[in-house]
C-alpha cells in the first residue's frame, strides 16, 4: 500500500489477464478514523491529486472509494460506529466568511471525482453524509453495506450541500426525493437508499470486500478506451436535451468503428474468444 498522506491511504491492485498490460484498480481509502472519516482540507487536496494522478495513468482502469474502519476502542472508549464519510469536516467551517468558503470549495475534491473519465465506485460501509454522500454522488456507482445510513443533513447546521448535492442528488432520484431530503436532513437507511435507486448494489458487512472487487474487476476487463465513451454518453443525458443527446450517442458511437476495440471486440465475440484489447 502507497500512501500519499496518512489521511487517504492509496492501493494499487493487479488487474489480471489485463488487456492492454498493466492495468490496475486503485483502492483509495480515506483514513480519518476518529472523525468517521470527514472531509478536511488535508482529505481534500489528497483526492484533488489522486484524481490527477490517476487520470494521467493510463494502468489505473477502476477507482474504488472507501472509508476505513474504525479501529476497535481502547479500554473504556466508545466504539465508533462504521463510516463511509460523516461529512466535511465541520470544524473547518467555523468563522469562515463566503471569501474564504469559496476559495476551498471553487476547486474542489467532488468535482475532481465527478470529472474522472474513468469509472468510480463508492464502497460504503456505515454513515454517508453531507460531503460524504456528496463523495458517493461523484462516483459512477455505488455499493453499500445494509448497515449504511445516507443523508444531506446540512440544514441543520443552517447549510446546504455545497459539493453539488443538491444537483446530482435530483438527477439521480428526481426532484421529489431530492427536495424532500435536502429540506429535512433526514437519514436514510441503506434499503431505502437502494429502494429509491441512491446505491446499486446492497451487500452484508463481509460481503462488501469482495463484492465490490468483482464489480471493479468486471468493469477493469472492458476496453479501456471505450469504457470512457460510454461514461461520458451516459453523463450526455445529464446535460444535454433528448434530440440532441441521441445525437451526441450516435456521433460517439460512430467514431467507435474506427477504433482497433471494435475490430477486436466483435471479432472475439465471433470467433468465441475473449477480447485482447488495445485501448485505442
Ligand atoms: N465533521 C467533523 N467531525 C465529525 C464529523 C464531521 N462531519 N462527523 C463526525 N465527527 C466527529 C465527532 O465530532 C466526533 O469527534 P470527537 O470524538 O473528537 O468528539 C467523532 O467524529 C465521532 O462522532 P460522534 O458524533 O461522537 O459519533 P456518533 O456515533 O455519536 O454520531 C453521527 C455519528 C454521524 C450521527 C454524527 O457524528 C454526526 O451527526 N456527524 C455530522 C454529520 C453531518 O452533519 N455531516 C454533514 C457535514 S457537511
Amino acid at each position: 500500500m502507497s500512501d500519499m498522506t496518512d489521511s487517504l491511504l492509496i492501493e494499487r491492485i493487479e488487474v489480471e489477464n489485463s488487456f492492454p498490460a498493466g492495468g490496475v484498480v486503485e483502492i483509495w481509502t480515506i483514513n480519518r478514523t476518529d472523525k468517521l472519516n470527514a472531509l478536511n482540507s488535508e482529505v481534500m487536496n489528497a483526492l484533488k491529486s489522486a484524481c490527477n494522478a490517476a487520470e494521467n495513468d493510463d494502468d489505473v482502469r477502476v477507482i474504488i472509494i472507501r472509508g476505513a474502519s474504525p479501529p476497535a476502542p481502547d479500554g473504556d472508549e466508545r466504539q465508533k460506529p462504521a463510516a463511509f464519510v460523516a461529512g466535511a469536516d465541520i470544524s473547518e467551517f467555523v468563522e469562515k466568511n463566503s471569501k474564504q468558503i469559496r476559495n476551498e470549495f471553487e476547486d474542489d475534491a467532488w468535482e475532481a471525482i465527478w470529472n474522472l473519465s474513468k469509472p468510480t465506485i463508492a464502497s460504503i460501509d456505515g454513515f454517508a453524509l453531507g460531503g460524504g454522500s456528496e463523495v458517493a454522488l461523484s462516483c459512477d456507482l455505488r455499493i453499500a453495506t445494509t448497515r449504511s445510513n445516507f443523508g444531506t443533513p446540512e440544514i441543520n447546521l443552517g447549510l446546504i450541500p455545497g459539493g453539488g448535492g443538491t444537483q446530482r442528488l435530483t438527477k439521480l432520484l428526481g426532484y421529489g426525493k431530492a427536495m424532500e431530503m435536502v429540506m429535512t436532513g433526514d437519514i436514510i437507511p441503506a434499503n431505502e437508499a437502494y429502494r429509491i435507486g441512491l446505491v446499486n448494489r446492497l451487500c452484508e458487512p463481509d460481503d462488501l470486500q469482495p463484492m465490490t472487487m468483482g464489480l471493479a474487476m468486471n468493469l477493469a476487463s472492458k476496453s479501456p478506451h471505450t469504457i470512457k465513451v460510454a461514461k461520458r454518453a451516459v453523463r450526455a443525458a445529464l446535460e444535454l436535451p433528448m434530440a440532441e443527446g441521441v445525437k451526441y450517442e450516435r456521433d460517439e458511437f460512430c467514431a467507435l468503428f474506427d477504433t482497433e476495440d471494435k475490430e477486436i471486440g466483435v471479432n472475439a465475440f465471433l470467433n468465441r474468444e475473449r477480447p485482447e484489447w488495445k485501448g485505442n
